[in-house]
């Protein structure tokens, strides 16, 4: 029975990429489909008021799931059903056929975010299928141009995003920064996938520590001047999303921010993810002003390019060989 087999395939599934790898979803297995869900105690309500990131996460990861199952030769499609009372954003289901992909489980075990150096950005011909990719969700894939007026901004987003306590208070939850302790191992962002080095992680973490008493002393402009990721090369992508996209929308979203992904890893290349810039209303607009799009298209903004060296892989709480995996009540 495919349903049967799928279990034993999901440790590969948690390679889906999350915001914060806070890894949300949740699956129920049932006689003839595998609900897939959230915990809300894994979502991110400061950061992520809307919950547009979780819904691009779980998107991301119904994807995963059908490549993974595809990949092994498994018959399932998905069937959306979003409902938020319930948690849960619909149903993997037996098929015909197996879900039709370019895609393999290799790719989905080797892609990763990549937040170091880049030498070069996406080419025309990268540009090009990441776009179809985007188009035949309805959407597109816009280049910000990189300007100082997009480094303004990406400094104005963080120290927006680094002055709210509660913003603050929710990602020193999901840091991972002292590999003594067992989280380490298992979710959230750790200082090797931040690319920190020792001191720089015990700075942020005596920083975070102490931020009721920093914050009135400028804590956020210094630590949004800390960092410059655009100084480490690339090209800014913007996922633009049809007009009125719903919650099941941003969720079917997610599926094809995942296949962007995975098109720009085949080609060489990884993501990193500047979500401060859709986050923060002003940037927001100021994207949107700068593509001539409306802003509230704009799901997804990310640096792009061929790293210099590989990206550390990420933890997740669910390996191959785990006893068990996770599901929701
Ligand atoms: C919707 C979404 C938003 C994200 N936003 C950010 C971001 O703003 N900054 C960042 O560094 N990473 C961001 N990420 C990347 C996640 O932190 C990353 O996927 C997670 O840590 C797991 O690592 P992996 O992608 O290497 O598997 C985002 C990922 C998703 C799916």
């Amino acid at each position: 029975m495919d349903l049967a087999a799928f279990r034993e395939l999901e440790p590969l599934c948690w390679r889906a990429p999350s915001a914060h790898n806070t890894q949300p979803w949740r699956l129920r297995y049932e006689r003839w489909a595998v609900t897939v869900g959230w915990d809300p105690a894994d979502t991110l309500p400061a950061g992520d008021p809307t919950g547009r990131d979780l819904r691009l996460s779980l998107g991301a990861f119904v994807e995963t799931c059908l490549i993974v199952a595809a990949d092994a030769g498994l018959r399932l499609d998905w069937a959306a059903d979003h409902d938020e009372s319930d948690h849960r954003v619909g149903r993997l289901r037996p098929a015909r056929q197996p879900y039709r992909t370019p895609f393999r489980t290799g790719d989905v075990w080797d892609r990763r975010t990549h937040r170091g150096r880049f030498t070069g950005g996406p080419d025309a011909g990268v540009l090009a299928a990441v776009d179809d990719v985007a188009r035949r969700g309805g959407g597109a894939v816009h280049v910000v141009p990189a300007t100082g007026r997009l480094g303004a901004l990406l400094r104005a987003a963080d120290r927006a995003v680094y002055a709210d306590p509660a913003v603050a208070a929710e990602l020193r939850r999901w840091l991972r920064l002292d590999p003594a302790r067992p989280e380490y191992r298992t979710d959230g962002l750790s200082d090797r996938c931040l690319g920190l080095s020792r001191p720089a992680a015990a700075g942020l973490r005596t920083a975070l520590a102490a931020y009721p008493v920093l914050r009135p002393l400028g804590l956020p402009r210094l630590l949004a001047a800390g960092d410059d990721p655009l100084a480490r090369g690339g090209t800014v992508l913007a996922l633009v999303a049809p007009p009125d996209l719903d919650t099941a929308g941003q969720v079917e979203f997610g599926r094809v921010l995942m296949r962007m992904w995975l098109t720009l890893h085949a080609a060489g290349l990884a993501a990193h993810p500047l979500s401060q810039l859709v986050d923060v209303g002003a940037t927001r607009d100021a994207i949107g002003a700068l593509l001539d799009v409306a802003p509230g298209r704009i799901v997804h903004v990310t640096r792009v390019g061929q790293p210099v060296t590989p990206a550390p892989r990420s933890a997740r709480r669910v390996e191959r060989g785990s006893p068990s995996v996770r599901t929701f009540a």
